[in-house]
């Protein structure tokens, strides 16, 4: 039977059948050293000529980088050996070849996005495909454990929630219709049968800047409860954030390890409370602290999110935006109307926003006022609108990019990284 390499190196001695893929070999004319890679970890494998029989041995001259292959041997401890352990080998069988495997080491990064294709098979990529797959189960776990249904949305939507300028028309049979940038619309009319829900789907955005943060299809993690206040909606936010980093930190150290991740600062997100702050205070923060002058109203950039999450090396909770720098929905504040209580969390180490989220605008007037101010027809978010008229309640939610938390936990340079298959505006192959 085969096992894993994990459970070779764990079994430390005796028996072992394996199979992957070359990770990298060298030899002479009796010796060939062959590292076997599978999922799960790396292993040295020796074939000595006089051990093996004659087909072994031609089949493992042929093994080269990438080529498939399974053995049979006795696996003995090795301190010298890449991960402590080395099977001897005494069957060994060539299953596919690799020739002229294309990737070398030190290659460009645009070679690489051109093979990705290829260079999932790196170690650099597996581990951060491995990370991903624990945020997506931890994503899932957090709202089941409270209490939420998962619920979809359509992809194919007849109205932009998230502004004009970054949607993507699909030609629907003649019409135009939308890739979804939310799915908020379709998710305020569900809490008032399900209250408390959540998704994580694609969702899409014709952005047009080549940045280190946006893609123009990303997996987006989006939660709607009714009854909810600004607050709370903040508060799951920090507690699902937490949460996922507790169990990546749990699930995940060798692959973190694998790329280098000071995990010091995880750790802090994990243990320590997230900062909230009003985009007021942010402001006057940027001003005393960095020489930053920002006219009241103006959306926060890049420069100053990084800015202002140098300054405090933790999750940023900034709140009470300016009503006209943010969406239609979000709720004005009671007190003081030029606001609205919308909040963006802000990574450390300058990997910018990471959730967007807010509480709802339940007066249906002034949403139809908004909607006109940008230019919208309030006819066609009927559906929407509805939700205010029967029996409409206090209520919020919010939206994490999946792909922007993946590039903080790994500390990643660029958000290509962080998906298999990154869709730009420049690729959309491989
Ligand atoms: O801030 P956004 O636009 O908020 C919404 O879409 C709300 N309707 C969410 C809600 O309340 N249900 O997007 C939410 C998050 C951002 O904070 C960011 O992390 C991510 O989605 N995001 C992107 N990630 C990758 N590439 C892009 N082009 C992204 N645009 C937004
Ligand atoms: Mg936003």
């Amino acid at each position: 039977m085969f096992i894993s390499v994990k459970e070779a190196i764990k079994k430390g001695s005796g028996e072992v059948k394996l199979r992957g893929w070359c990770y990298r070999a060298r030899g002479s004319n009796a010796l060939r050293f062959i590292i076997l890679r599978d999922a799960t970890d790396i292993i040295q494998c020796v074939v000595e000529k006089d051990k093996v029989s004659e087909e072994s041995w031609d089949d493992a001259q042929k093994i080269d980088v990438e080529a498939s292959f399974e053995l049979s041997g006795e696996i003995v401890e090795d301190k010298r050996a890449p991960t402590g352990y080395e099977v001897k080998v005494k069957e060994i069988k060539l299953i596919g070849e690799s020739i002229g495997w294309p990737i070398q080491k030190d290659q460009s990064t645009e070679l690489l996005a051109d093979l990705k294709h290829l260079w999932l098979r790196s170690r650099y990529m597996t581990s951060i495909l491995k990370i991903r797959s624990t945020v997506f189960g931890a994503i899932h776990e957090y709202f089941r454990s409270k209490g939420f249904y998962e619920f979809q949305s359509p992809i194919f939507q007849a109205t932009q929630a998230e502004g004009g300028s970054t949607l993507f028309s699909v030609n629907y049979f003649g019409k135009p219709v939308y890739l979804a940038q939310t799915w908020q619309l379709y998710a305020e009319p569900a809490i008032f049968a399900l209250e408390k829900i959540y998704t994580i789907a694609p969702s899409f955005r014709a952005e047009k800047s080549k940045t280190s943060r946006h893609l123009t299809e990303y997996w987006h993690a989006e939660m709607e409860v009714a009854w909810a206040t600004f607050k709370d909606i903040q508060d799951y936010g920090e507690e699902l954030i937490k949460h996922v980093i507790k169990r990546v930190l749990e699930k995940n150290q060798e692959e973190l390890k694998i790329l280098n991740r000071d995990t010091k600062i995880l750790e802090k997100v994990r243990d320590e409370p997230f900062i909230r702050m009003t985009y007021t205070d942010a402001l006057k923060e940027l001003k005393e602290k960095c020489n930053i002058d920002i006219e009241w109203g103006k959306d926060l950039r890049t420069i100053e999110e990084d800015e202002l999450s140098k300054l405090h090396n933790q999750f940023l909770i900034v709140t009470n935006y300016p009503k006209e720098v943010k969406a239609f929905y979000m709720k004005e504040d009671d007190t003081d109307p030029k606001v609205v209580h919308g909040c963006d969390f802000i990574a450390p180490e300058c990997y910018g926003e990471i959730i967007g989220g807010s509480e709802r605008e339940s007066d249906l007037e002034k949403i139809r006022t908004r909607l006109l101010d940008q230019g919208e027809d309030p006819e066609k978010y009927t559906f929407y609108l509805d939700t205010r008229r029967y029996g409409s309640v206090p209520h919020g939610g919010f939206g994490m990019g999946v792909e922007r938390l993946i590039s903080f936990i790994c500390h990643l340079e660029n958000i290509k990284d962080a998906i298999p298959f990154p869709r730009t505006m420049l690729r959309t192959t491989p």
